[in-house]
């Protein structure tokens, strides 16, 4: 079963007088251990698509079906489950809460989830090693690089052993060679740990990790290459 199942997805905007037509009928799957990018101009709809899949949207028309189940069939605690459960988010400015550690951060989605102290002590240290974040436990994200900080924003997407992870331009604010570095330790962890992931990239080097390329123009998928 695909993890993630779109369909004739559209989300038009009310604009003034006129309609911003974001996503104009999507047909997309995305299948257990995979690691696609979606690519496509500034404005073609990627976070549109990201924010529908993620159910931090909801779209014009058409579903989102994840694991067998459609959004706009759940409630939104239902749906908000799901996130927490399923799901997991890195975004392009990293997120991270500036208050706390690198280990809290990492930790927070586990103690949403009500995950026992001694348990989640050990996912943290587990996660935050795998990321290359050793050390770093009780550093505040502004005592971190960006590099570091996106790690632990990877850390804390992949914390809860999600079903998918989506990851909104992770790399845009990071050097290339930061940038590269981040792309191997995710690759790793889908080739490794199997996390399925969802990118939208302009990032060449991201692209050239990609087993699959979704590219979308204008709204619409152009063309969905897998290799
Ligand atoms: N909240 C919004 N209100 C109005 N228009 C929006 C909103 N969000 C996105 N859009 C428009 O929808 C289109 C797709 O945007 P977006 O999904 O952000 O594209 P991308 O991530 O590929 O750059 C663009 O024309 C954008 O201006
Ligand atoms: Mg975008």
């Amino acid at each position: 079963m695909s993890i993630v199942s779109v369909r004739n997805l559209t989300r038009e905007y009310p604009q003034g007088t006129h309609t911003v037509h974001a996503l104009r009928g999507v047909d997309l799957d995305i299948e257990p251990g995979e690691f696609t990018v979606l690519m496509g101009p500034s404005g073609s709809g990627k976070t549109t698509l990201l924010n529908l899949i993620g159910a931090l949207d909801e779209p014009t028309a058409g579903t989102v079906t994840i694991d067998g189940r459609e959004l706009s069939a759940m409630s939104s605690g239902e749906r908000s489950d799901l996130r927490l459960e399923r799901l997991g988010f890195v975004f392009q400015s990293y997120n991270l809460i500036p208050v706390l550690s690198a280990f809290e951060n990492a930790e927070f989605v586990l103690m949403l989830r009500g995950m026992g102290k001694s348990e989640r002590t050990q996912r943290v240290m587990e996660t935050l090693h795998a990321v290359g974040l050793e050390g770093m436990e009780d550093r505040r994200p502004n005592q971190l690089s960006g590099g570091q900080q996106q790690r632990v924003a990877v850390a804390r997407a992949i914390a809860g052993k999600p079903a998918l992870v989506l990851a909104d331009e992770p790399t845009a604010n990071l050097d290339s060679k930061t940038s590269g570095e981040l792309i191997e330790l995710m690759k790793a962890l889908n080739e490794q740990h199997g996390v399925t992931f969802l990118f939208a990239t302009h990032d060449p080097s991201v692209m050239a990790a990609a087993k699959r390329v979704v590219r979308l123009v204008d709204g619409k998928i152009d063309e969905d290459l897998r290799r």
